[in-house]
């Protein structure tokens, strides 16, 4: 691969982002921030080109709905989907519980998950009555293949993994989980809210059954997001939510249900969200997913070395992790850096970061979290370590 270790200056990306100017933001794993042309995109459609989709004869209404479809077609290509087979959803969290909450059983109540799992991927299989397994993890913070190819039964419905871990940066190696999930008859759930903004993802390549994903972590909008299937999957699985959009003919007596994607969609979506996530799709491919992964994982590095240095601070995850670092500062609580952190004008998140097993595992309540995205760079590293370095001198003093 010849990708650029840094994302070109000349394209001026942090320029692009209006809301970060004097600031080191450092919790894209949490929310992105936007690019100028997302946030046109957005403005445009509300105040030029808004009308509903679906429903309308009126041109602008058919304009919209194209609008729409080609935002779906968009987001399944990123991920090397076909455009039937993307679901909008609010969020990768709704994506998930729909999984859990439709997904026919066919006679098997339990769900392989890992220590590492955001609470989003834990508490959908619960609510929906499945048994929970949980893989452990290797030292350096992966979840362990070995030992899930060793627990996995036939009693598995669905292997269900976060493609990269939102505290620890660790990336799955899809394609092996894929294999050891089908060996047993058990389908793969990827849950790619932090792999799709930081890497290119091949659902077919790594055969994957769903995958999630957020369009606010993607640069895009809040409120939309999708699941990704293979269109015979969906077909098989009923509809959850009822309403409008959802289906083909309805009496008292008997209602039928459209096709998917529509089967999953009832009432009216995210229009204008469909239209920002398009525009935030277009834009990541504009810079390349490998030209990010690339950048992010070259700042990951920046960062470790700097943190590692300075004594009294431990680092979590595998050193190859992607986009990024999560840490503590001996003897402070995180919340305590991350204030000081935001009085040094940088922003990072503290906490469990929805992921108490995975804080049970590291043997601690709560952890700070850098984590970066496609604008950030050199500056905010430097600025990191000027306010952790400040942590240390208030906690000496
Ligand atoms: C790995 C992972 N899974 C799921 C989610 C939930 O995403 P959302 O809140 O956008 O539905 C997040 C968000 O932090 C996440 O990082």
């Amino acid at each position: 691969m010849n990708a650029p270790t840094r994302i070109n200056s000349k394209l001026d990306v942090r320029s692009q982002f209006p809301a970060i100017a004097n600031w080191h933001y450092l919790d894209s794993a949490a929310t992105a921030q936007k690019p100028q042309v997302v946030i046109d995109a957005i403005a445009r459609a509300y105040s030029r080109d808004y009308a509903t989709v679906h429903r309308g004869v009126y041109e602008r209404s058919a304009v919209m709905t194209d609008a729409y479809e080609r935002s779906r077609a968009a987001a399944s290509k990123l991920i090397g989907g076909q455009a039937n087979e993307l679901i909008f959803t609010r969020g990768a969290t709704e994506a998930i519980n729909l999984v859990a909450r439709t997904l026919p059983k066919n006679g098997r109540n339990r769900v392989l998950l890992s220590q590492l799992e955001h609470h989003s991927n834990i508490v959908p299989w619960q609510l929906a009555g499945f048994e929970v397994d949980a893989v452990p993890l290797t030292q350096d913070g992966q979840i362990d293949l070995d030992a899930a190819e060793a627990m996995l039964t036939e009693q598995h419905r669905v292997v269900a993994f976060a493609h990269v871990s939102n505290v620890l940066g660790s990336i799955l190696d899809a394609k092996r989980a894929a294999e050891i999930a089908h060996s047993k008859g058990a389908l793969l759930l990827l849950d790619g809210c932090q792999a799709v903004p930081r890497m290119p993802v091949d659902v077919a390549g790594i055969g994957a059954d769903f995958y999630a994903f957020s369009a606010h972590k993607l640069y895009g909008p809040t409120g939309i997001g999708c699941l990704w299937s293979r269109a015979e999957l969906l077909q098989a699985m009923p509809p959850w939510q009822g309403g409008g959009a959802m289906i083909d003919s309805v009496t008292f007596e008997r209602t039928t249900f459209a096709d998917p994607p529509a089967r999953f969609e009832a009432g009216t979506p995210h229009i204008v969200g469909a239209v920002g996530l398009h525009a935030a799709v277009d834009w990541v491919e504009r810079l390349s997913l490998d030209a990010i992964h690339a950048h992010e994982c070259a700042l990951v590095s920046e960062t470790r070395a700097a943190l590692s240095g300075i004594s009294g601070v431990t680092l979590y995850g595998p050193d190859d992790s992607a986009g990024i670092v999560s840490f503590n500062v001996d003897g402070v609580h995180a919340h305590d850096t991350a204030t000081i952190l935001d009085d040094a004008g940088v922003a990072v998140r503290a906490g469990h970061h929805c992921a108490q097993p995975l804080m049970q595992w590291l043997g601690v309540d709560a952890t700070a979290r850098a984590s970066f995205a496609a604008q950030s760079d050199s500056s905010d590293i430097e600025a990191l370590v000027r306010g952790i370095e400040q942590v240390k001198r208030i906690f000496s003093a």
